[in-house]
């Protein structure tokens, strides 16, 4: 972590007292670390101890004349390569799933743009309440990650979930997430899950990709350092942290959407099940079957999507472009077909026939393929792991394109 920038946002809850332990392993580790306090947290720890342990100033209002002169909060917001809430009282979480901005802390958390790891603690039964589950809800679909809290005996005297994790167990998930920087400067888009495309008002052709790979990918990337923009169809996921969501459902708009972020990208990752097919003539009011007798046929005509990986193969200059076959059989000299039609860069290749990898699992086995005839089959990893493999293979493609 040596080096690494963490702004940690204190929050008024009687766990503050483990944060100076924790302020300690990161400095400890080398990273450089500022702390925001809310008015709430001064009472439960001392600035002048967390002032000692960072050896830089401690913040606490928004209306600091000295601090505010070079806006403050919003340099400390821009200085900061992860933004750590903890303890993330219930009403920080509150204040923060409604994007408020009426205190220091909550400003800089709407003004960062780095990843978000909040750290709950508080009573058993305010933990449990339907307002904070559903804002932590919020916060998750928003891409902030959630590290705990966990189980055990309260500093309230209840006993339940509530408990701030332990100050290690904080630095271990902080390190993770800070990861290496392999990345930075690259702008990076990746799309993922499946497109939707409307036969009438109500029903629609897609297909079983669940987005896990692509997100995955997107995850990853972000972790290294990109500036990453998913580009995604309907799926249950959360946004990964640090990263820029996009949502489309069909064909076309996932076309559009990848064309507006080309010009920027230096990465583009086409992990999306886009539908070959699309309903010519959908229907905007829905299709009722009391207009067909039992038994008879409606006919559905379908016409070819455009394609989308070709269009931008042939466009792409410096950019390094990845993207993926599902096959069901003939594996790999589909997937080698498929590379040459395509032309760009790297090819992954799933075997979609597996029950145990491909579509809906977490974990994929997949065959990366480049068009100068090398092919890396990969065992059966969790799909964080083949990400890594992928984005190992994208940016020695980048090194060897500088
Ligand atoms: C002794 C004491 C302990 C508290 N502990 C917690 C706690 O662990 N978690 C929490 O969410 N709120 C706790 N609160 C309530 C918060 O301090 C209160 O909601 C405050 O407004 C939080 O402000 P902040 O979110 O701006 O830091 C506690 C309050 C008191 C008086």
């Amino acid at each position: 972590m040596n080096g690494r920038k963490i702004l940690l946002v204190v929050g008024g809850g009687i766990a503050a007292y483990k944060v100076p332990e924790l302020v300690r392993a990161w400095t400890k580790a080398g990273a450089e670390v500022r702390c925001v306090l809310t008015e709430a947290a001064s009472s439960f720890v001392s600035p002048l101890v967390l002032q000692s342990l960072t050896q830089a100033p401690v913040r606490q209002s928004l209306f600091d004349p000295g601090e505010e002169g070079q806006i403050g909060h919003i340099e400390v917001a821009d200085w900061a390569e992860l933004v750590v809430v903890a303890p993330a009282t219930a009403d920080l979480l509150a204040r923060m799933a409604q994007g408020m901005a009426n205190d220091l802390a909550t400003t800089v958390l709407l003004a960062t743009r780095a990843p978000v790891l909040v750290v709950p603690a508080m009573n058993v039964n305010m933990w449990d309440h339907a307002a904070t589950q559903a804002n932590l809800e919020t916060l998750r679909e928003r891409g902030v990650l959630v590290e705990g809290p966990d189980s055990g005996e309260l500093a309230c005297g209840w006993e339940g979930q509530g408990r701030m994790s332990d100050p290690e167990a904080i630095a271990a998930r902080t390190s993770l997430l800070l990861g290496t920087r392999s990345m930075h400067g690259n702008r990076m888009v990746v799309t993922a899950g499946g497109t939707r495309e409307p036969i009438d008002a109500v029903r629609s052709v897609t297909n079983r990709s669940s987005g896990k790979m692509g997100y995955a990918i997107a995850a990853e990337a972000a972790r290294r350092g990109a500036e990453v923009v998913l580009i995604s169809g309907p799926t249950g996921l959360a946004t990964p942290a640090g990263v820029r969501r996009v949502d489309v459902e069909t064909a076309l708009e996932m076309r559009t959407s990848v064309l507006a972020e080309f010009d920027a990208a230096r990465i583009i990752v086409m992990s999306a099940a886009v539908a070959d097919f699309r309903p010519a003539n959908a229907s905007d009011r829905k299709i009722k079957k009391e207009d067909l007798a039992d038994g008879e046929g409606l006919q559905l005509e379908m016409v070819r999507n455009p394609d989308i990986l070709a269009e931008i193969s042939a466009r792409r200059d410096q950019r390094v472009v990845v993207g993926f076959a599902a096959e069901s059989h003939d594996v790999l000299p589909a997937a080698r077909r498929k590379l040459a039609r395509k032309g760009c860069d790297l090819l992954v290749a799933n075997d979609i026939s597996r029950s145990d990898a491909g579509f809906e699992t977490d974990e994929n086995a997949v065959i990366l393929l480049t068009p100068d005839g090398d092919t890396e089959e990969l065992p059966l990893l969790p799909k964080t792991e083949v990400a890594s493999r992928i984005l190992d293979r994208v940016e020695k493609l980048c090194g060897a394109r500088e």
